[in-house]
């Protein structure tokens, strides 16, 4: 069993709050697979983290794209590539590998990109570690857990 490293509690009021200190946490991951069901806040939660780090492009649900490309800026000027993905529509492995999804971790893992995934349970074999699974559940009206652990 591994250990979880950080469960956040937040709603729609605090959850930039929640954002910061993801990644204050999370330092040097760069494959982070997201859990939760239809509506626990996936999207939500990725869009907050990409205006965390600066990201300009429109975040939206990659639902019908399977994959969106999103750019921003480190702090030394260099440009920095996010790969956000969700394989809710895809069958298989098979057909994620065919969409390139295997080819995004690898440049994450490289240290090329950031690569957040939905529904990483559809083809759970792309997925090697070390990544960071964050599972969302809903615990209230508006309210949410999050409990982020780390596959290593
Ligand atoms: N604390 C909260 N955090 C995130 N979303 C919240 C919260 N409270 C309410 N919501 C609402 O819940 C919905 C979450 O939708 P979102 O698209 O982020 O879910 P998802 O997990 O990505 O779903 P899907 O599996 O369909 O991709 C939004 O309408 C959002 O406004
Ligand atoms: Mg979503």
């Amino acid at each position: 069993m591994q250990t979880d490293m950080l469960r956040l509690s937040y709603t729609l009021d605090s959850i930039e709050a929640a954002a910061a200190r993801f990644w204050q946490e999370t330092l040097g991951y760069r494959v982070f697979a997201f859990s939760g069901e239809m509506g626990a806040g996936k999207t939500t939660f990725i869009h907050k983290l990409c205006d965390h780090l600066g990201v300009t492009d429109a975040v939206s649900s990659p639902t019908f794209a399977l994959i969106n490309e999103y750019h921003f800026t480190d702090g030394n000027g260099v440009d920095q590539l996010i790969w956000h993905m969700d394989w809710y529509r895809l069958r298989d492995s098979e057909e994620a590998f065919n969409a390139g999804m295997e080819d995004g971790i690898e440049q994450a893992r490289a240290g090329n990109a950031f690569c957040f995934i939905e529904w990483p349970e559809k083809a759970a074999e792309i997925l090697q570690p070390p990544y960071l699974r964050i599972n969302i559940e809903t615990t209230g009206d508006g309210e949410r857990e999050m409990i982020i652990t780390p596959v290593l």
